[in-house]
């Protein structure tokens, strides 16, 4: 959550901080500004609401420098306005602080502080950072910036400036990601890569417990204790139009429709025609790990949850291996039984959700191998894993994940297919047949994206875009599906929804079903098809308005529904991903009729960092 970026070099600070923090509003969205240095001293601009509103204040208040630091804000501690938003400043004000993650000591440091003397102007748990380092100032912002750091418990990225040194810009990191750009004659900060993407392609990627001093002509790294430490500088692959809408209205719009390119990449190379096997070479994980594994436990939040709940049907039925599905946020906090041949297996998009970051930290100290499936390359969770298998989706923008989900229910597939090969669970055939079902999915989307007649239609009618809430029902490989139809609705229409097992409902959500209650149904043909019928039937019984995802060619279940949304004929274990995409539009043409902001809803974001 947050976003932080800051230059140092020759080129207007301002334009590429604004730049960058247009690439990562999806991190946060409440409040925003700027602090900048110039030969006059410390200069700073902010304004709550989303970047326009600092754009505004800029108008009127222009900054012109060749140093500065910028944040666009996620509220943890106190609430979005422009005192709480960032940067912070010390009460001189000539050293600046810019923070994404938690103070969890702030209170302490607070009091200590203001036992001292020290005014606090803001509620954050962030204001703490400029004291202490004003604290510590001897006219060395470095050596002050690391000696405040001592002190800080928690998790922080920070960017810090100084009137008094025009020359330098600090940053550290512990827990919350940061990189560093590397330019001509100039220097960048920034939460993540495309942040930054327009200026260079040279990055490093800062390490918890290290701390640099940036100047326009390089940089310096040490840990907190001043022990010089090595970077590597990396060229990165990323394609910089990935981070812009296109032609397209959102970020999530384009997102749904990268899915069939997304899918043939997260298996090209992978899944290869006439094979029953699949490469997995990136993922580093000795094969005699896996063989002998007696339990996999999953943990990831949100959707990427969703997508491990596919996963576990797929794995358990090809590879034969008890799975567990856990929610990151959980598993921290009990006790887990782990042993060296669990293998412990995080999903996530951003590769930096901060639960499930520490559950593969927990998972690692307890001896079990921890193999991720990630999305942004080089994330901390990628970083920390013994093995990743990436998905490839490209960068995900809209805060409502829809390709990393796909993308991960792909993987998992391909996870599966590998486990069932070495641990001979499944015929070649079998296993081939998996394959050449796999490489079908990308058509099989198109098709969903080609035939969204009734996804539109349906989104329009006033009895689903103007309904108070949605139940989404699934059985089997499509429970999944239901709750992450749920979900996306939820997340961006905020129409309330609940995603349950079909099997479940006579267990108590059919008391909720009335003529003014759509019940959306995924019945596509599968061994759980008649059960689906069943249930329909006990919904239209009750007046339930059904709207059901079907396979194409079923016009008996148009008997039962109001409406039909079809997707093609598809192996049943694969079908969540085909589900996806109507569940995906459905949520997103609701959202739009409703006039919500689809990829900055409300209260949300994108990356979420801090517990
Ligand atoms: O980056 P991660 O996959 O770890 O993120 C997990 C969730 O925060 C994420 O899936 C969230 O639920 C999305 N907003 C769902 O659309």
């Amino acid at each position: 959550m947050c976003g932080i970026v800051g230059y140092i070099g020759t080129r207007d600070a301002v334009e590429i901080i604004l730049s960058g923090l247009h690439r990562l509003e999806y991190r946060g969205y409440d409040s925003a500004g700027i602090a900048v240095v110039t030969s006059n001293g410390l200069d700073c601009v902010k304004a709550p609401g989303k970047l326009s509103g600092l754009e505004e204040a800029l108008r009127r208040h222009p900054l012109h420098a060749n140093l500065g630091i910028g944040h666009t804000r996620w509220a943890t501690h106190g609430a979005p306005s422009e005192t709480n938003a960032h940067p912070h400043l010390d009460a001189p004000m000539e050293i600046a602080v810019v923070h994404n993650g938690i103070i969890e000591n702030y209170h302490e440091l607070r009091a200590q502080l203001q036992a001292d003397g020290v005014e606090f102007r803001s509620q954050t748990d962030t204001e703490v950072i400029p004291h202490l380092v004003r604290r510590y100032y001897e006219g060395n912002l470095f050596a002050a910036v690391r000696r405040a750091l001592s002190k800080l418990e928690g998790a922080y990225a920070i960017g810090v400036v100084c009137s008094a040194e025009p020359n330098l810009l600090v940053a550290a990191r512990q827990g919350s990601p940061l990189i560093i750009g590397v330019g001509q004659d100039e220097m960048f900060i920034a939460s993540d890569v495309p942040a930054i993407l327009k200026y260079t392609r040279r990055v490093a990627y800062l390490e918890n417990g290290q701390v640099c001093a940036l100047h326009r002509d390089g940089f310096w790294v040490e840990d907190i204790d001043g022990v010089e430490q090595r970077l590597p500088i990396e060229t990165v692959d990323l394609d910089e139009t990935a981070a812009e809408k296109e032609n397209f209205p959102h970020f999530m719009l384009k997102e749904i429709y990268q899915q069939p390119e997304v899918i043939r990449n997260t298996l090209r190379g992978r899944a290869r025609e006439g094979s029953h096997e699949v490469r997995l070479d990136d993922m580093h994980l000795a094969a005699g790990d896996l063989l002998n594994c007696s339990k996999i436990v999953m943990v990831s939040c949100g959707t990427s949850w969703h997508a491990s709940l596919a996963g576990k049907y797929i794995i358990e039925s090809l590879a034969r291996v008890p799975v567990e599905v856990d929610l990151a946020s959980e598993f921290r906090y009990r006790n887990p039984i782990l042993r060296p041949d669990t293998i412990v297996m995080a999903v996530t998009q951003s590769g930096e959700t901060a639960d499930t970051l520490e559950a593969i930290r927990i998972a690692k100290k307890s001896g079990a191998r921890v193999v991720s499936i990630v999305n942004v390359v080089g994330s901390s969770i990628a970083r920390e894993s013994h093995g990743v298998l990436y998905t490839q989706a490209g960068p995900e923008i809209g805060v409502a994940s829809t390709k990393a989900y796909t993308s991960q229910v792909t993987a998992l597939s391909l996870f599966a297919i590998y486990l069932a090969n070495l641990r001979e669970t499944a015929t070649a055939d079998t296993l081939g047949g998996v394959i050449e079902h796999l490489r079908a999915i990308p058509e099989k989307l198109q098709w969903c994206l080609d035939h969204q007649d009734t996804v539109r239609k349906v989104s329009g009618d006033p009895r689903y875009c103007h309904a108070r809430s949605f139940l989404y029902l699934g059985r089997s490989y499509n429970l999944p599906s239901a709750l992450e139809g749920a979900l996306k609705l939820k997340e961006i229409s905020y129409i309330h929804a609940e995603g349950y097992g079909a099997g479940e409902m006579k267990h108590g959500p059919i008391a909720l079903v009335t003529g003014a209650m759509p019940v959306v149904c995924i019945a596509v043909r599968s061994a759980v098809y008649d059960k689906m019928l069943s249930n329909i039937q006990e919904i239209r019984a009750r007046e339930g308005l059904v709207l059901a995802i079907a396979t194409e060619g079923d016009e008996a279940i148009r008997r039962y529904c109001d409406d039909v949304i079809y997707v093609p004929e598809c192996y049943e274990p694969l079908s969540p991903i085909v589900v996806a995409i109507p569940v995906q539009l459905l949520a997103y043409y609701i959202a739009v009729n409703r006039h919500c902001d689809v990829d900055q809803p409300r209260n949300l974001a994108k990356s979420v960092t801090v517990e």
